[in-house]
């Protein structure tokens, strides 16, 4: 079968992988991919096919005869491409705009956790500065103010106090965001929760946490994710099933009632305190770096998943889980979240061949390019050093020896990666 998978991160290097290793799979495509990724497939470039273009992807997935497209990040679905691919019946994993609003505003979630009683943090959506400011001095902090609409995470502001609260309000509609979303803050463990959805069934695929800030101690900005692991150990049966049957089969169930099915891969962000979880976010896809942990766990049994979820057959499969854990440390660029130091782009990374790829150890690329034989860094996050091993302790340790034989100056990474779910290294 043929495989198009859109997008170019370190997500769509392990789902490359994973994909890759199925059997099923004799022809891989991304678009547009990345240096990593196009060693196991065929990388289309940018210019060559425009990956929120619906009538363009649709297009060139007849002309080249693809049996699945796969869609890794949010900016295709808001921009409607699965509803081409849908109209030209090109089967597919992602879903509609429509459905999509779970991830692309945070007031329709608001609104649908509120119609289905799904447990989430209280809100209120505000259109004008002031009217949210009034709001704000009833609430007092701490409380969460966040954009509504998608920032790609940086659209939320955790504040500790009043004047930092409005600070983020003001800030937000003098950037041109046209509402804002004030939360309730939650305080609690986070955890992430992975489904697939065909619009009928949903299948249980696996739980990560990640680590948002980018220095040790979970200090210093938020970013898209510094590194993660899988399972989530604080997500235990009880609290899967609460989940399940509390937040996303009500979700669900609305989804379709509205006439707007969720079809596609469900990412629930979840707060858990005092045994009971409730929902932070949703995305409407895998995260990043949280796809590296579970493509690392679930391998190529992936695509079968995937397939069954976009062709309507989720009733008839299930992963099969072998006892492991999966770990992956994030390497970015100096300056990340910000924009590089002035030897950041473009900066060479070597050792990267003093590492041998398997099933249990893999270097996923973020934002590489290959340039006169050299591997070099092309943005943020760059590489993502993922490891599988029979404990979390011996994933960590896999990975981070891994990461030791890589020579790159102008990167940085976390050296606590797991550390909530383990004790110190070497202790
Ligand atoms: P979001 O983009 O909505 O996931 O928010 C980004 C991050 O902000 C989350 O992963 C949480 O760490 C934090 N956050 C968002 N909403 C809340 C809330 N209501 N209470 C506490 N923390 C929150
Ligand atoms: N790592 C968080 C996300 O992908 O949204």
């Amino acid at each position: 079968m043929h495989v198009l998978l859109l997008g170019g991160g370190g997500r769509e290097h392990a789902l490359a992988w994973a994909i890759r290793a199925n059997p099923k799979c004799d022809r891989l495509t991304v678009a547009p991919g990345n240096a990593g990724i196009a060693g196991i497939a065929e990388c289309i470039a940018p210019d060559l096919l425009d990956i929120c273009d619906g009538a363009a992807v649709a297009a060139f997935a007849r002309a080249q005869s693809v049996d699945l497209v796969v869609i890794g990040p949010e900016a295709p679905l808001a921009a409607g491409v699965a509803d081409a691919l849908a109209q030209a019946a090109i089967p597919h994993v992602g879903p509609s705009a429509a459905a999509a609003r779970l991830e692309t505003s945070k007031s329709f979630t608001k609104e649908i956790c509120d119609a289905c009683g799904a447990p989430t943090a209280a809100w209120a959506r505000f259109d004008d500065a002031a009217a949210a400011r009034d709001y704000l001095r009833q609430t007092g902090a701490p409380v969460v103010v966040k954009a509504d609409g998608l920032t790609a995470g940086k659209g939320v502001t955790v504040a500790q106090t009043l004047p930092e609260a409005e600070a983020a309000v003001d800030a937000l509609f003098a950037g041109g965001t046209a509402a804002v979303v004030i939360e309730e803050f939650m305080a609690g463990e986070e955890a992430s929760f992975f489904v697939l959805c065909d619009g009928t069934d949903v299948l249980e695929i696996g739980t990560a946490q990640d680590h948002k800030r980018a220095f040790d101690g979970d200090r210093g900005p938020n970013t898209g994710g510094m590194g993660a692991y899988s399972p989530a150990p604080v997500v235990t049966p009880a609290i899967a099933a609460e989940v399940m049957a509390r937040i996303i089969r009500p979700t669900l169930a609305e989804m379709a009632r509205r006439g707007t099915p969720f079809r596609g891969i469900l990412y629930a962000g979840l707060m858990i305190a005092d045994g009971h979880a409730r929902l932070v976010e949703y995305n409407t896809r895998f995260g990043d770096p949280e796809a590296q942990v579970l493509m690392m766990r679930l391998g190529a049994q992936a695509l079968d998943l995937l397939q069954a979820c976009a062709e309507g057959r989720l009733a008839e499969i299930a992963p099969i889980w072998a006892d492991d854990h999966a770990l992956c440390i994030v390497m970015a660029t100096r300056g990340y979240p910000g924009p590089p130091g002035p030897n950041g782009q473009g900066s060479p990374i070597a050792g990267l061949d003093r590492i041998v790829p398997s099933s249990r150890l893999m270097v996923f690329h973020a934002a590489t390019r290959a340039e006169g034989g050299r591997i070099l860094a092309a943005g943020g996050r760059v590489l993502a050093v993922t490891a599988r091993a029979e404990t979390l302790a011996a994933a960590r340790d896999a990975a981070y020896a891994a990461l030791g034989r890589i020579d790159w100056p102008e990167g940085f990474w976390r050296r606590d990666i797991g550390a909530r779910a383990l004790p110190p290294r070497g202790a």
